[in-house]
């Protein structure tokens, strides 16, 4: 089962992550989605594929009323990201997707109106969820090519899709990096291969790290808090990814 745990609160302000799955078959890789709300309105990040969708409406469900998700935002396109969006429009048919402009017009093969999507321009830009100001956060070609990450000013939280993933062994399930130098072992061959562009990567370390960050939250694998959110951009940055 997935399960939901609440990684900040303060008054109606939350983000909790629908944690990773210990009895998911082996053959899917693990997923985090991250509920944000503010009062009665939610978005939800990365939903992920149709596979595990009963698993995480269910979780949401215990935890919150999912009828509030007014909104999901997809960092790409891939099928572990938004493929279930078809299924979450069944339950609110009025639901927005927010997502580069790149994909527009592929993401609707998973279903969708027109009016679902609401297009982001290369530079980002400003998503309000009831009168909360989160920000759409560039990260193109990390690792696709029309990519973007979710900052949260107030809740100091980066949601970073694919970067800071890491593969943990089984058993691994701690919600968040205890030893960095033990995890950052598991994100290496993930991000050597799957980040596309070093220079890419230059541009995005220098961008998040102006930023204030006490988490940076990934699709896959544990959170990385405090000091070791600017040891993983550390860590990066030195990191040659991509095409030699
Ligand atoms: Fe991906
Ligand atoms: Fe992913």
């Amino acid at each position: 089962m997935k399960r939901v745990e609440t990684i900040y609160e303060n008054g109606d302000h939350r983000w909790a992550v629908v944690a990773r799955d210990p009895n998911k078959p082996g053959h899917l890789i693990d997923t985090n989605e991250y509920l944000v709300s503010k009062g009665d309105h939610a978005l939800l990040t990365d939903p992920g594929g149709t596979e595990i969708f009963p698993a995480v409406f269910a979780a949401v469900s215990e935890a919150y009323d999912p009828r509030n998700i007014r909104a999901i935002f997809a960092s790409h396109q891939d099928p572990d990201v938004i493929s279930s969006l078809g299924l979450w429009l069944e339950f609110n048919p009025d639901l927005r997707c927010h997502l580069s402009w790149l994909w527009d017009s592929f993401v609707p093969h998973f279903g969708g109106r027109e009016e679902t999507f609401v297009s982001l321009p290369d530079e980002g830009g400003p998503i309000t969820l009831n009168g909360l100001g989160l920000q759409a956060i560039p990260a193109h070609y990390l690792h696709s090519s029309g990519n973007f990450h979710l900052y949260d000013p107030k809740a100091k939280i980066l949601f970073s899709g694919d970067v800071g993933a890491a593969l943990l062994p089984e058993g691994e399930n701690g919600l968040y990096v205890e030893n960095f130098e033990r995890h950052i072992k598991h994100a290496e061959g993930f991000h050597r291969r799957w980040m596309g562009s070093n220079y890419a990567k230059e541009k995005w370390c220098a961008r998040v790290a102006e930023l204030e960050i006490e988490m940076l939250c990934p699709q896959h694998g544990a959170i990385y808090r405090g000091a070791d959110v600017h040891r993983f951009i550390d860590w990066f940055r030195r990191l040659d990814v991509g095409l030699k």
